[in-house]
């Protein structure tokens, strides 16, 4: 073996060894949630339900991994990516990016921006398999397509090794009258 392949060869092992580890340094609070920590694709499993648009498939990857902390505020977030696309047309749907953290009481906090023109800010519960988060506080652009969601839940559920499911549920301005009405599900494979 040449010295340059000898050195390929020793980095890339040191990269793995080291991608592991990543994931162990979770503070307490946050490792209730290192189930949700790696990377997760839906290559059309998604669906879009809502009673103003016809039925979509879509697919989804879904990046989750522990962030940098902001020296100032001493927080561990976890950073969170979604990127969605049509399966039948391959358009772009919506990317979403975040970040997501467990407080010291142990209740979650989610916060995204989506290139749909809305910043959510989400808090709930976490348990062993399965994240519930609710609309706290939203933002929106005023020039968006997209009614005025005036609520939403957005719900995790871990259901082996290899797969996990997001059910986001959501009212707007229009539908329905009260509660939530089930807008997307979609179940995801973990990539290695
Ligand atoms: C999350 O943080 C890691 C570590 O800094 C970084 O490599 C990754 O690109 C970040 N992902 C997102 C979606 O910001
Ligand atoms: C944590 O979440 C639960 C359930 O939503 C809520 O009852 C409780 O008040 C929350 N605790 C704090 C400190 O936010």
């Amino acid at each position: 073996m040449s010295s340059l392949r000898c050195h390929v060869f020793v980095s890339a092992l040191l990269f793995i060894s080291i991608v592991p580890f990543s994931q162990q340094v979770l503070n307490e609070h946050n490792q209730k949630l290192e189930w949700i920590v790696g990377k997760w694709r839906s290559e059309f499993s998604g669906k879009i339900f809502w009673p103003t648009v016809p039925t979509m498939t879509f697919g989804e990857e879904l990046v989750i991994n522990e962030a940098p902390i902001a020296k100032s505020a001493n927080v561990q977030f976890l950073n969170f990516s979604a990127r969605a696309w049509s399966h039948s047309t391959k358009d772009h749907f919506h990317d979403e990016w975040g970040f997501l953290t467990v407080d010291p009481v142990g209740n979650a906090t989610l916060m995204t921006t989506g290139n749909n023109g809305f910043t959510t800010y989400e808090t709930g519960t976490v348990s062993p398999n399965k994240l519930v988060l609710t609309l706290k506080d939203i933002g929106r652009i005023s020039f968006s397509r997209d009614l005025p969601v005036e609520d939403l839940r957005r719900t995790f559920i871990r259901h082996d090794d290899r797969y996990m499911e997001q059910v986001i549920e959501m009212r707007t301005a229009t539908h329905p009258k009260v509660g939530y009405l089930e807008h997307t599900r979609v179940v995801y494979t973990k990539l290695k």
